[in-house]
Protein backbone atom coordinates (compact mmCIF):
# COMPACT_ATOMS: atom_id res chain seq x y z
CA UNK A 1 0.00 0.00 0.00
CA UNK A 2 1.33 3.50 -1.21
CA UNK A 3 0.56 6.16 1.35
CA UNK A 4 0.49 9.80 0.37
CA UNK A 5 3.62 11.18 2.72
CA UNK A 6 2.64 14.51 5.18
CA UNK A 7 3.16 18.05 3.58
CA UNK A 8 6.40 19.23 5.65
CA UNK A 9 4.92 22.37 6.36
CA UNK A 10 1.37 23.89 6.90
CA UNK A 11 -1.26 24.37 3.45
CA UNK A 12 -0.08 28.55 3.84
CA UNK A 13 3.16 27.81 4.61
CA UNK A 14 4.62 29.30 1.38
CA UNK A 15 1.93 31.84 0.95
CA UNK A 16 2.03 34.78 -0.81
CA UNK A 17 4.26 32.53 -3.56
CA UNK A 18 1.92 30.09 -3.26
CA UNK A 19 -1.59 30.12 -1.35
CA UNK A 20 -3.68 27.92 0.42
CA UNK A 21 -6.05 27.38 -1.56
CA UNK A 22 -3.53 25.92 -4.31
CA UNK A 23 -1.69 23.82 -1.55
CA UNK A 24 -5.11 22.46 -0.54
CA UNK A 25 -5.89 21.76 -4.12
CA UNK A 26 -2.96 20.52 -5.47
CA UNK A 27 -1.10 18.62 -2.54
CA UNK A 28 -4.24 17.38 -0.91
CA UNK A 29 -6.64 16.34 -4.30
CA UNK A 30 -4.63 16.17 -7.18
CA UNK A 31 -1.29 14.30 -5.01
CA UNK A 32 -3.76 12.45 -2.78
CA UNK A 33 -5.71 11.45 -5.88
CA UNK A 34 -2.29 9.90 -7.74
CA UNK A 35 -1.41 7.82 -4.65
CA UNK A 36 -5.21 6.39 -4.21
CA UNK A 37 -5.23 5.95 -8.45
CA UNK A 38 -1.81 4.01 -7.50
CA UNK A 39 -3.05 1.65 -4.81
CA UNK A 40 -6.39 0.95 -7.03
CA UNK A 41 -4.22 0.29 -9.91
CA UNK A 42 -1.62 -2.28 -8.25
CA UNK A 43 -4.24 -4.09 -5.59
CA UNK A 44 -3.05 -7.59 -5.49
CA UNK A 45 0.18 -7.44 -7.85
CA UNK A 46 3.87 -7.59 -6.83
CA UNK A 47 3.86 -3.20 -7.17
CA UNK A 48 1.20 -3.16 -4.00
CA UNK A 49 4.53 -3.03 -1.11
CA UNK A 50 7.85 -2.28 -2.77
CA UNK A 51 8.57 1.00 -3.07
CA UNK A 52 7.71 3.89 -5.69
CA UNK A 53 11.46 3.67 -7.45
CA UNK A 54 10.59 0.38 -7.45
CA UNK A 55 7.34 0.31 -9.58
CA UNK A 56 8.62 3.66 -11.33
CA UNK A 57 11.58 1.40 -12.92
CA UNK A 58 9.90 -1.44 -13.60
CA UNK A 59 7.06 0.05 -15.34
CA UNK A 60 8.32 2.85 -17.36
CA UNK A 61 6.31 2.14 -20.63
CA UNK A 62 8.32 2.18 -24.36
CA UNK A 63 8.51 5.60 -25.94
CA UNK A 64 4.81 6.39 -27.54
CA UNK A 65 3.47 3.94 -25.59
CA UNK A 66 1.33 4.63 -21.57
CA UNK A 67 1.15 2.99 -18.97
CA UNK A 68 -1.62 3.97 -15.80
CA UNK A 69 0.93 2.75 -12.99
CA UNK A 70 3.70 4.08 -14.00
CA UNK A 71 2.35 7.43 -14.65
CA UNK A 72 0.21 7.52 -11.21
CA UNK A 73 3.59 6.15 -9.32
CA UNK A 74 5.78 8.41 -11.20
CA UNK A 75 3.67 11.50 -10.01
CA UNK A 76 3.01 9.83 -6.35
CA UNK A 77 7.00 10.05 -6.85
CA UNK A 78 7.45 13.25 -8.08
CA UNK A 79 5.28 15.57 -6.39
CA UNK A 80 6.82 14.22 -2.64
CA UNK A 81 9.83 15.12 -4.06
CA UNK A 82 8.53 18.88 -5.34
CA UNK A 83 6.98 19.83 -1.96
CA UNK A 84 10.58 18.34 -0.62
CA UNK A 85 12.37 21.21 -2.89
CA UNK A 86 10.03 24.17 -1.01
CA UNK A 87 10.52 25.86 1.96
CA UNK A 88 9.07 28.72 4.04
CA UNK A 89 12.62 29.48 4.92
CA UNK A 90 14.34 32.07 2.58
CA UNK A 91 17.99 31.11 2.02
CA UNK A 92 20.73 30.60 -0.52
CA UNK A 93 22.38 27.79 -1.67
CA UNK A 94 25.36 25.96 0.45
CA UNK A 95 29.24 27.68 -0.98
CA UNK A 96 30.42 24.00 -2.19
CA UNK A 97 26.62 23.69 -4.88
CA UNK A 98 27.21 26.90 -5.59
CA UNK A 99 30.52 26.37 -7.01
CA UNK A 100 29.14 23.66 -8.60
CA UNK A 101 26.21 25.58 -10.03
CA UNK A 102 28.30 28.79 -11.22
CA UNK A 103 30.91 26.28 -13.06
CA UNK A 104 28.10 24.32 -15.13
CA UNK A 105 25.96 27.30 -15.84
CA UNK A 106 28.16 30.58 -15.45
CA UNK A 107 26.72 32.01 -12.07
CA UNK A 108 23.59 30.98 -10.10
CA UNK A 109 21.97 33.80 -11.39
CA UNK A 110 22.44 32.07 -14.81
CA UNK A 111 21.38 28.44 -13.43
CA UNK A 112 18.40 30.26 -12.41
CA UNK A 113 17.80 32.13 -15.68
CA UNK A 114 18.12 29.04 -17.65
CA UNK A 115 16.08 26.29 -15.54
CA UNK A 116 13.36 29.40 -16.28
CA UNK A 117 13.67 29.40 -19.48
CA UNK A 118 13.30 25.13 -19.82
CA UNK A 119 10.40 25.49 -17.36
CA UNK A 120 8.57 28.56 -18.84
CA UNK A 121 9.15 26.49 -22.39
CA UNK A 122 8.01 23.07 -21.68
CA UNK A 123 5.00 22.49 -23.87
CA UNK A 124 2.30 21.34 -22.22
CA UNK A 125 2.40 19.89 -18.61
CA UNK A 126 5.45 18.58 -17.14
CA UNK A 127 8.20 19.09 -15.15
CA UNK A 128 11.89 21.02 -14.83
CA UNK A 129 14.01 19.41 -13.29
CA UNK A 130 18.13 20.11 -11.97
CA UNK A 131 20.07 16.58 -12.63
CA UNK A 132 23.13 14.98 -12.16
CA UNK A 133 24.51 11.43 -12.04
CA UNK A 134 27.93 9.90 -11.11
CA UNK A 135 29.70 10.49 -14.28
CA UNK A 136 28.32 13.57 -15.00
CA UNK A 137 27.84 17.52 -14.38
CA UNK A 138 24.80 18.81 -13.41
CA UNK A 139 22.20 19.38 -16.57
CA UNK A 140 18.95 21.30 -16.92
CA UNK A 141 16.03 18.87 -18.34
CA UNK A 142 12.47 18.99 -18.49
CA UNK A 143 9.70 15.91 -19.04
CA UNK A 144 6.26 15.82 -20.21
CA UNK A 145 3.59 15.03 -18.42
CA UNK A 146 4.40 12.08 -15.78
CA UNK A 147 7.56 11.16 -16.71
CA UNK A 148 10.75 11.76 -14.65
CA UNK A 149 14.34 11.42 -14.67
CA UNK A 150 14.74 7.98 -11.95
CA UNK A 151 15.69 6.06 -15.03
CA UNK A 152 19.48 5.31 -15.78
CA UNK A 153 22.32 7.32 -14.18
CA UNK A 154 20.58 10.56 -13.62
CA UNK A 155 19.54 11.76 -9.79
CA UNK A 156 17.36 14.79 -9.62
CA UNK A 157 18.47 17.08 -7.47
CA UNK A 158 15.71 19.78 -7.54
CA UNK A 159 12.19 20.16 -9.72
CA UNK A 160 9.49 22.16 -10.39
CA UNK A 161 6.00 21.22 -11.06
CA UNK A 162 4.69 23.27 -14.57
CA UNK A 163 1.64 21.49 -14.72
CA UNK A 164 -1.29 24.00 -14.90
CA UNK A 165 -2.46 22.68 -11.49
CA UNK A 166 0.41 24.28 -10.01
CA UNK A 167 -0.02 27.45 -10.65
CA UNK A 168 -3.17 28.17 -11.92
CA UNK A 169 -5.04 29.26 -9.08
CA UNK A 170 -2.56 32.04 -8.18
CA UNK A 171 -0.83 32.92 -11.35
CA UNK A 172 -3.28 31.83 -13.92
CA UNK A 173 -1.58 31.72 -17.40
CA UNK A 174 1.62 33.28 -16.13
CA UNK A 175 3.75 30.42 -15.99
CA UNK A 176 7.03 32.98 -15.96
CA UNK A 177 5.71 34.67 -12.40
CA UNK A 178 5.26 31.33 -10.89
CA UNK A 179 8.76 30.14 -11.75
CA UNK A 180 9.90 34.10 -10.09
CA UNK A 181 7.66 32.88 -7.26
CA UNK A 182 9.03 29.63 -7.01
CA UNK A 183 12.81 30.45 -6.62
CA UNK A 184 11.79 32.50 -3.18
CA UNK A 185 10.93 29.41 -1.44
CA UNK A 186 13.48 26.94 -2.50
CA UNK A 187 14.86 24.24 -0.18
CA UNK A 188 18.40 24.74 -0.68
CA UNK A 189 19.79 22.18 2.07
CA UNK A 190 17.48 20.27 0.56
CA UNK A 191 19.13 20.21 -2.84
CA UNK A 192 22.66 20.47 -1.40
CA UNK A 193 21.99 17.60 0.95
CA UNK A 194 21.13 15.54 -2.16
CA UNK A 195 23.76 17.02 -4.27
CA UNK A 196 26.54 16.19 -1.11
CA UNK A 197 25.22 12.68 -0.59
CA UNK A 198 25.97 11.83 -4.09
CA UNK A 199 29.24 13.35 -3.76
CA UNK A 200 30.32 11.30 -0.99
CA UNK A 201 29.17 8.12 -2.34
CA UNK A 202 31.04 8.40 -5.47
CA UNK A 203 33.74 8.98 -3.59
CA UNK A 204 33.27 6.02 -1.50
CA UNK A 205 33.10 4.23 -4.67
FE1 LIG B 1 1.33 18.79 -9.67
Amino acid sequence: MHTLPELPYPLDALEPHISRETLDYHYGKHHRAYVNKLNELVKGTDYENVSLEEVIRATRPAPGHSSPVYNNAAQAWNHAFYWQCLTPQQGSPQAGLQRALSAAFGSLDDFQQQFSRAAVGTFGSGWAWLVTGKDRGLEIITTGNADNPLAGDRVPLLTCDVWEHAYYIDYRNARAEYLDAFWKIINWDFVAERYGQLHESSNAA
